[in-house]
């Protein structure tokens, strides 16, 4: 036993400082972004455990830091497994991840991760973890041992409604599941944030003043006399009948209808599962989380350029909705699966749905983000897989358009039992590799290759050495070619 009040003992508990000493993976580019910027997102193929030492060195060599120059993460949201003892396919039955930890090795093995994420925060950052019923409240006790009770924001339950519960017998039906905040130091980032109510305008006690504005209004609370006297120059201050004081809250005008800000409580039940995505939002990975549930943890606990963390990041969610927020983000996945969804999802950005106007699309393609791995190339199977898809293509030099061609005639993934071009995912084009790390000059996912009779084109102009094409699987597998036009 330690000096704590109270703490968890299992089997197998490593010390603190031990778990602080943890060995950093050497991690090489296995792909960029080819646009030159000064600070580069990053996502990370590989186990976590390596990886977050060695973000941890990154944030001591002063390299890891946000756009004020704070060093350190400000946000952390993970969705680790849950303990479920599953295996988790994607839409089309892709392998996606094993989640067979139990017991005291899934406890311990999640709490590692927790003490070198503590280290990876800002003083005044905060995290946030997301579980279920079956390992929320063994984790909640390993987190008031991690960042403190005192640090401890909310027990946020993501209630994710009916539709999704499923009927269990001699039970009440599970639909929700828990996510933990904590802060780690004195003082924490957080935006208040509020959720537009339509409530009828009849009925609900609302008042309106003589230029027609509808409000409610609430008592004074804890508003100081100094407060109510500003709040009463902008024509905030109502006074009843018998002459008590009380704020105005304006409320916007919809025919029957009012909408009404209310505060956004630690229950989240206006946020559906990820069933019921739009086709666009759907990545087929399973336990791929709604970018709505993302966006709200992203406002409240991050500015614009801080730096959010997802060590277990899957379809990449997180890292997608801090690039349409403006954020820096820094994702892990052990899954190639995982990686190569997030890659195609981040790299086709510019065409999904943009949080700030939900009508348009996101404006921009996104900012410069490098794949980091453990393994190096070797150029055949990329980053050393075994199950390189196998590809037949050839290419012309269109003389009138000064174009190369490049035409799929063929392409399987060996042992996937399925057919011609129907593992295909997407493919990547660097126009002068290096002969390390392939920088993205073009990219086309497999609906635009399609549409095009499986060709893609790039100016014959552009090419200043070696060609590389990388044909990427629908398992995350690559095929590369390295060569020059002749
Ligand atoms: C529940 S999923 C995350 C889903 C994600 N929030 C999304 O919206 O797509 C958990 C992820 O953790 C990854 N994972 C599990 N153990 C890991 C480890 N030790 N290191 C890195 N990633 C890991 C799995 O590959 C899986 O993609």
């Amino acid at each position: 036993m330690t000096d704590k009040e109270c703490e968890l003992t299992y089997k197998g508990k490593a010390a603190g400082d031990k778990v602080l000493s943890t060995r950093p993976k050497p991690l090489v580019t296995l792909k960029s972004v080819r646009i030159d910027a000064p600070w580069r997102n990053l996502l990370i193929s590989g186990d976590n455990l390596g990886a977050l030492a060695t973000l941890l060195e990154m944030k001591r060599a002063g390299t890891l830091k946000c756009a004020d120059k704070t060093s350190g993460v400000r946000l952390v949201y993970i969705d680790p497994p849950f303990s479920t003892r599953l295996e988790f396919k994607a839409k089309k039955n892709q392998k996606a991840y094993d989640d067979k930890l139990g017991g005291a090795e899934f406890i311990e093995s999640l709490r590692k991760r927790l003490i070198l994420l503590r280290e990876l925060l800002t003083e005044d950052g905060s995290i946030y973890v997301h579980l279920d019923w079956k390992k929320a409240h063994y984790i909640k006790v390993i987190m008031d041992e991690v960042f403190g009770e005192e640090n401890f924001l909310n027990d946020i339950i993501w209630s994710y409604g009916g539709r999704g519960a499923k009927h269990i017998s001699g039970q009440f039906s599970r639909n929700h599941d828990i996510i933990l905040w904590y802060k780690k130091g004195a003082s924490h980032v957080f935006n208040q944030l509020t959720i537009g109510k339509r409530v009828p305008k009849k009925g609900g006690g609302f008042k309106q003043d003589d230029e027609g504005r509808w409000f409610k209004t609430s008592p004074k609370g804890d508003y100081t006399d100094e407060s109510m006297k500003a709040l009463a120059k902008q024509g905030r201050v109502y006074t009843t009948r018998t002459g008590v004081m009380r704020v105005k809250y304006f409320l916007k005008d919809e025919g029957e209808y009012l909408i009404e800000d209310k505060l956004v409580g630690d229950v989240w039940d206006d946020i559906p599962d990820a069933m019921h995505l739009s086709e666009s939002e759907k990545t087929g990975y399973p336990t791929q989380k709604p970018e709505a549930l993302l966006e709200r943890v992203i406002r409240a606990s991050s500015e614009a350029g801080d730096i959010v963390l997802d060590c277990f990041s899957g379809a990449g969610t997180t890292l997608a909705v801090a690039e349409k927020l403006g954020r820096r983000w820094v994702g892990i996945d052990s899954g190639s699966l995982a990686i190569h969804t997030t890659e195609v999802r981040l790299l086709t950005i510019a065409a999904s749905k943009s949080l700030d106007e939900p009508k348009k699309k996101y404006a921009k393609p996104c900012r410069p983000f490098d794949i980091l791995g453990e393994l190096e190339h070797d150029h055949a199977g990329c980053a050393g897989q075994k199950t390189a898809p196998k590809v037949k293509c050839s290419y012309d030099v269109d003389e009138s358009s000064g174009e190369c061609v490049v035409r799929i005639e063929r392409f399987t993934s060996p042992g996937s039992g399925l057919k011609d071009m129907e593992a295909l995912s997407s493919v990547a084009v660097d126009l002068n590799f290096d002969g390390e790390a392939m920088k993205i000059d073009l990219f086309a996912t497999k609906e635009e290759l399609e549409k095009n009779g499986f060709e893609f084109r790039f100016p014959v102009k552009a090419v200043k050495g070696e060609v590389l094409l990388a044909f990427a699987d629908i398992f995350g597998n690559e095929k590369w070619f390295v060569g020059e036009l002749a």
